[in-house]
């Protein structure tokens, strides 16, 4: 016997298996897409009796994501209370500052305005009238 049979030679093939792929690097989160209610209401939004708001009040309606507040002269202003930096709805309001559970932010009920990071576009001021007694906050445009 002429020696010992070749020992069979495994050949292991190497996949292609590292071939980049493009396109899914960076994956962009963007503010909002968590689900959250939109910027402002869709449909006018019934707020009650207008006496339910009065001079110098501020009143959170969550249901309707809308915070109202008149003013010393009887006049009213409503505003969105989807928070403009990741679009939590607000559901706190202490005094006249709303602040949002999310991540902190706070904002002035009756302007808007921000008073704490993160977020730092104010509210959407939205359209607001008294109908037969009630007060109505619109959509806006
Ligand atoms: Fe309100 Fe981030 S969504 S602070």
């Amino acid at each position: 016997m002429p020696g010992r049979p070749a020992p069979s030679r495994r050949t292991v093939l190497r996949s292609a298996a590292a071939t980049p792929v493009a396109g899914l690097g960076l994956a962009a989160c963007s503010p909002g897409d968590d689900g959250a209610a939109p910027a402002r209401p869709t449909a006018p939004v019934d707020l009650g009796a207008d006496g339910d708001v009065a001079k110098g009040a501020t009143k959170l309606f969550p249901d309707g994501n809308v915070v109202v507040s008149r003013a010393a002269d009887g006049s009213l202003k409503a505003f969105s209370t989807v928070c403009t930096h990741a679009g939590c709805p607000i559901r706190k309001l202490e005094g006249t500052k709303l602040v949002c559970n999310c991540h902190g932010s706070e904002f002035d009920a009756r302007t808007g305005e921000v008073l704490h990071a993160p977020a730092t576009v104010p509210l959407v001021e939205l359209p607001v009238s008294v109908e037969q007694g009630r007060i109505v906050a619109s959509p806006g445009t």
